[in-house]
């Protein structure tokens, strides 16, 4: 405002000066006709009366700048003003005019990007939540009101009065998330997956919160049939890798029936056979313990002891000190989750040393286990698909370990969650109830 004062100011003197500058050489041009005092006197009377005029006509044209410029600061872009003057009050008034176009025209682009941003947060599938540093919903889209408010607009309302209507477990999941974690929640009588994140940012000096969550099921879905076609595929390679040997064996066997002198072979045939029997066998029983999961059978066990025993088959970190109290879990189950979750943090990619257990007691009285490296963490694709029985990144891998992993911390009723750290590399967290 100071610096279009001074400009307007300037704008002012210009012309006037000019009109005053060239009135009193007219009137020094009569010098010699007049006398004394009494022609000066006229001189300026002249001037005056040549400058009035002007002078309230300047003040008018500033007087709506004025205005015009006031209404800029209001906000309101759409004063223009119509003045025919070929001096610098014109031309202030055209850069006047100019400014107003340009605010008017970018406001008019705002306005469409917010247009389209906003057909787009409301077309998108992942319910988006974003909450000013009151706590208060400033933004929701469409999915965000169909998954956390029966289809009603949540803005103005709390974040934790929104949560607290949704129910528990989804609620706490999208509370707890720090960046993107993964987790199922049953709703409706159905289990979803969801993939939820939390992002926070600096808005007009304030911190804002993003909440992000993303219904997983129908992409799961289309991956499941892909497990499944995956999982065969396995079954038949594996079939195949010890039919075909034990096949070819049986007739070689039948050859020497033929020829006794070629008995000493049938030992070796045999070994062979026995041999390809017990490979299939035991990837039998691989899958069968994920497809027949016995029920746990909970006892009061220290998770000192159970960190103890399975740090004898892969080593690994403890990070704090543990819990005093026993957890009630199903030992042997407990260990194979944790098997498995080590043995991924250390397939990782990671220093070795990084790979960490650690164990504390929930708000809810539970525990909460976590593995955590400094691996490659999981992509977007990998994130989704990981818990999908058979999925695997790994060319000797059998994409059972977190899905059976899984399985078992829920038959605990508790829940498994995957999610980037800060940082690099990969935490899985077991939440396991109280007794
Ligand atoms: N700690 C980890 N860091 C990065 N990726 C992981 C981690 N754990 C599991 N994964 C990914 O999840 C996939 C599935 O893991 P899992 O079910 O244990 O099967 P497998 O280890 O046999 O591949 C892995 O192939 C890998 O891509
Ligand atoms: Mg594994």
């Amino acid at each position: 405002m100071k610096a279009t004062g001074t400009l307007l100011a300037l704008a002012l003197v210009g012309p006037i000066a000019a009109a005053a500058a060239a009135t009193t050489v007219a009137a020094l041009g009569l010098g010699p006709l007049a006398t004394g005092g009494a022609g000066l006197a006229a001189a300026l009377l002249v001037t005056l009366a040549v400058m009035l005029p002007a002078l309230s006509g300047a003040r008018r044209i500033l007087a709506a700048l004025e205005d015009g410029v006031r209404s800029f600061r209001a906000g309101d872009y759409s004063l223009r003003l119509a003045v025919d003057r070929k001096d610098e009050l014109g031309a202030l008034v055209d850069i006047y005019n100019q400014i107003g176009d340009t605010l008017r025209d970018e406001r008019r682009d705002i306005f469409q990007r917010e247009l389209l941003l906003d057909t787009l947060l409301h077309g998108v599938p992942v319910a988006t939540l974003l909450v000013g540093h009151s706590g208060r919903v400033l933004f929701s889209n469409r999915a965000a009101r169909q998954l956390l408010g029966h289809g009603r607009r949540l803005e103005g309302h709390k974040i934790a009065d929104v949560l607290a209507a949704a129910p528990a477990e989804l609620a706490e999941a999208v509370s707890s998330a720090e960046s993107d974690a993964l987790f199922s929640v049953r709703l409706d009588g159905e289990e979803e997956t969801f993939k939820a994140g939390r992002r926070t940012f600096q808005l007009g000096g304030q911190q804002h919160t993003l909440y992000l969550v993303e219904r997983l099921t129908p992409e799961l879905r289309r991956h499941e049939v892909e497990a499944w076609k995956n999982a065969v595929r396995i079954v038949n390679h594996e079939l195949n890798n010890s039919l075909a040997p034990i096949r070819s064996l049986v007739n070689s066997a039948r050859s020497v029936l033929d020829k006794p002198e070629h008995r000493h072979r049938l030992e070796e045939i045999f070994a062979t056979v026995a041999e390809r029997v017990s490979h299939l066998a035991a990837f039998l029983d691989g899958y069968a313990a994920f497809a027949r999961l016995p029920a746990p059978r909970k006892r009061d066990v220290l998770w000192a002891d159970l960190l103890e025993r399975v740090r004898h088959l892969c080593p690994f970190a403890v990070d704090g000190p543990l819990p005093s109290a026993p957890a009630c879990i199903d030992p042997s189950l407990m260990e194979q989750v944790l098997i498995n979750l080590v043995k991924n943090a250390r397939e990782s990619g990671g220093p070795l040393d990084e790979v960490k257990v650690s164990v504390r007691a929930g708000a809810d009285g539970g525990f909460v286990l976590a593995v955590v490296d400094r691996g490659r963490g999981m992509d977007e694709e990998v994130l989704r698909r990981a818990l999908v029985p058979f999925y695997t990144s790994k060319p000797q891998g059998t994409g059972l370990g977190l899905p059976l992993s899984s399985e078992i911390v829920e038959a605990h009723g508790g829940r498994l969650h995957l999610e980037n750290r800060a940082g690099g590399g990969l935490a899985v967290t077991c939440r396991l109830p109280p007794r």
